[in-house]
């Protein structure tokens, strides 16, 4: 929530903010702003809505120089508008700074240090609170403010008498900076200056920097620290082709599986991590927490007690930790601050399944298995969630000494998606308010993602319901406005599926079966029960998008959303 983006060196900074911002739009776009040092001053310019306003505001504007600060923000404090977007800065304008975090306790600092803002943002009180500070250096005065900061940030800072420099401190939101030969980078996310940078350091909780041109200084509360430099891992040049980010991630969901499956080759030695378990936690949010469920089945074999919780829940309940038991964390961002609070309360065995190497969640967790799903900007998480379920399926042939099949299924889904046409359906979809995904078993929690996919993107009405338990109380919404989207895999389940659909129409309701048999709706492919969750998902997403776009939303940038979800 909310993405940093900073440089310094011999080049114009403004189309370098902007570059850095658009790709780090994916963490908010309520507003965006950058400041320049320029040699006229510290030139601020803000706009409310996405970077492309910001963008257009600054073909207007002379603001040349080098040295650079820019946001894209997630509302957390304030409304969406150009004046509480970032930068913020003190009332003379000594400090300019852009923040990602939540100062929690900025109304009672506000009012013990008497500080007077003009916004409704928890960061402006930064910006005043280090423009009082007594002491004389810069870095001295950020560090005595960060001492009164309850919450998280990532701050990136230009003083107004030292215009040539910007200073960072960070503790819980993530902070990168790149170097190349002749430039500094600093970003939230270290893709989003890759294409310039080979090597970048990662900013650990309580620490700080100094950037100058061609210089880096590292320091923690007490002293100058040397730090070791990041390498960008070798990664596979997925293919982008469409409009929409969304489109491009569903269609390189079979590069990823196939990418994904192949590193799965250097995390063998978990194995070994899973000896002697009594009982297993499987912890994630939203779509994460979705591939929880599947992983609860594949790993069910184990005999040992598994529960699966949503991160936000699983902090505030009790649990029984033994030096035995494993606490499984997946998030595609690796930032999602709801999960990694639930790390640190958990005095046990952690493992964290992500997407994103060097993320917060694979410095909390005492082991890891990365994913190669490739960079995933859209906020509906797509080729990451096949990506998760394969990694659990591969745990499961790893613990079980079998030999994974993933052939099939890497040529199927590519062939699949190929020859899926569904615009047509989509237009049906679009037109109602209420749909409702229901299935047993696998197909139940396929129903559970298939809705939070069309809900987040399209903001029609949808709920998942077990397929069986309709008549139990869910049937009563049932009526001509209502579209049931059955999902059925299951051979066994086929007959009970098809009398479900019956009391559907039976109440007036329109039922659309996605199956991998001949009557289906839509039809699926045979695939082997174990790998079928990772195909049928994929029509739903792109019925998802489909219908999105089809009423005229831009899938990647759902209202109210954000990629990555850094606050609790
Ligand atoms: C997915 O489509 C969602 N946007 C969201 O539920 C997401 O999966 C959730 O916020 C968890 O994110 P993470 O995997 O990065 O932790």
């Amino acid at each position: 929530m909310c993405g940093i983006f900073g440089y310094v060196g011999k080049k114009e900074a403004k189309p370098l903010l902007i570059e850095g911002l658009e790709n780090l739009e994916y963490r908010g776009y309520d507003s965006a702003g950058i400041a320049i040092s320029t040699n006229k001053g510290i030139k601020i310019v803000k706009r409310a809505g996405k970077v492309e306003e910001l963008k257009k505001a600054l073909k207007e504007e002379n603001i040349d120089g080098s040295v650079g600060i820019a946001h894209t923000r997630w509302a957390t404090h304030g409304l969406p508008s150009e004046l509480n977007a970032h930068p913020h800065t003190d009332v003379l304008k000594s400090v300019t700074l852009v923040h990602n975090g939540i100062i929690e306790n900025y109304l009672e600092l506000k009012n013990e240090f008497n500080l007077k803002t003009q916004t409704e943002s928890d960061t402006e009180i930064i910006a005043g609170l280090i423009a009082i500070m007594p002491e004389k250096n810069n870095l001295e005065k950020l560090k005595s403010v960060v001492k009164l900061l309850k919450g998280s940030y990532a701050l990136a800072i230009i003083f107004s008498n030292e215009p040539e420099c910007i200073y960072l401190a960070k503790k819980e939101s993530p902070l990168m900076v790149g170097k190349s030969e002749d430039d500094i980078f600093i970003s939230s996310d270290a893709n989003a200056f890759k294409k310039y940078c080979s090597d970048f350091y990662i900013l650990k909780n309580n620490e700080f920097a100094k950037i100058k041109y061609n210089n880096i200084e590292f320091f923690n509360k007490n002293k100058k620290i040397n730090k070791k430099t990041n390498k960008f891992l070798n990664t596979f040049a997925f293919e982008n082709k469409n409009k929409y980010l969304m489109q491009d991630e569903i269609a390189q969901t079979p590069d990823a599986l196939k990418e994904t499956a192949i590193f799965f080759e250097n995390f063998k030695d978990i194995k070994n991590y899973f000896k002697n378990i009594d009982k297993i936690y499987l912890v994630a949010c939203g779509t994460a927490y979705h591939s929880c469920l599947f992983g609860k089945k594949y790993l069910e074999f184990l005999n040992v007690p598994i529960f699966t919780e949503i991160a936000s829940e699983f902090k505030y309940s009790k649990h029984l930790f033994t030096k035995n038991t494993l606490c499984i964390f997946v998030s595609q961002s690796g930032e999602t601050a709801d999960t990694i609070a639930c790390v640190k309360k958990c005095k046990c065995k952690t493992l964290a399944i992500t997407n994103v190497p060097n993320s917060s969640i694979t410095f909390a967790c005492k082991k890891t298995i990365l994913m190669k799903a490739g960079w995933e900007r859209a906020v509906a998480s797509t080729k990451a969630y096949s990506c998760q379920l394969l990694i659990f399926y591969l745990l499961k042939c790893l613990l079980k000494d079998e030999k994974p099949k993933i052939k099939t299924l890497i040529r199927q889904s590519k062939q699949y998606l190929n020859s899926l046409n569904l615009t047509q359906l989509a237009k049906k979809v679009a037109t109602f308010e209420k749909v409702m995904f229901i299935g047993r078993q696998d197909d139940y929690i396929t129903a559970k993602e298939g809705a939070l996919k069309l809900k987040e993107i399209s903001y029609i009405n949808c709920t998942a319901c077990p397929s069986g338990e309709l008549k139990h109380g869910t049937l009563a919404l049932v009526d001509e406005n209502t579209l049931i989207i059955l999902i059925s895999t299951k051979n066994n389940l086929i007959s009970k599926n098809l009398l479900t659909k019956e009391e559907i129409e039976a109440r007036g309701g329109k039922c659309l079966i996605l199956g991998n048999f001949e009557n289906a709706d839509i039809k699926l492919p045979k695939l082997s029960a174990d790998l079928m969750p990772i195909l049928s998902i994929l029509p739903l997403q792109v019925l998802a998008c489909e219908v999105c776009i089809l009423k005229g939303y831009n899938p990647d940038k759902p209202r109210n959303l954000s990629k990555s979800v850094t606050v609790e």
